[in-house]
């Protein structure tokens, strides 16, 4: 079984000397890939202790980027140890939540006044014999 890192570990490890990085609920150690990052080390250090998988996929990184992730693999994150996942993108998350919440109360609000419409048509049809 694979190590359990949980979000007091991952905050531990938060800076430039010594830097884990939370993707896709494993936890990487990218201390010493902060020199060789194409990207830059600021870009990651941005992400210590926070989930970075929307900031990696965003960028659409190559299957070559995925593979260095294989070596820096520290374990996997305690998902009930604090952190709620992708942080980064919570606020992000819950008015995308809204926006669907309010899409559907406006469909029931067209659907429900078409239903009483049909049923009275309905009736009409059945107690007059025409509508
Ligand atoms: C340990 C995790 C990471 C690895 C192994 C990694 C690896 C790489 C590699 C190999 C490239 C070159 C292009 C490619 O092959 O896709 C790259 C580019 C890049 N990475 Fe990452 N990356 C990591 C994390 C991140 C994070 C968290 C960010 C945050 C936004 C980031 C931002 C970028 C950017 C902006 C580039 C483009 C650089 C350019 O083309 O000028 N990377 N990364």
């Amino acid at each position: 079984m694979s190590k359990l890192i949980t979000y007091e570990e991952l905050k531990a490890h938060s800076n430039k000397d010594d830097l884990y990085m939370l993707f896709d609920g494993k936890v990487y150690d990218c201390t010493k890939f902060l020199d060789e990052h194409p990207g830059g080390d600021e870009v990651i250090i941005a992400e210590a202790g926070r989930d970075a998988t929307e900031a990696f996929e965003d960028v659409g990184h190559s299957d070559e980027a995925r593979a260095m992730l294989v070596d820096l693999l520290v374990g996997d994150f305690d998902k009930d140890s604090g952190l709620n996942m992708k942080s980064g993108s919570g606020s992000a998350q819950a008015s995308r939540m809204a926006g669907a919440a309010v899409e559907q109360t406006s469909n029931l609000m067209y659907f429900v006044p078409l239903m009483a419409l049909g049923a009275y048509f309905a009736w009409r049809y059945y107690t007059t014999g025409s509508v």
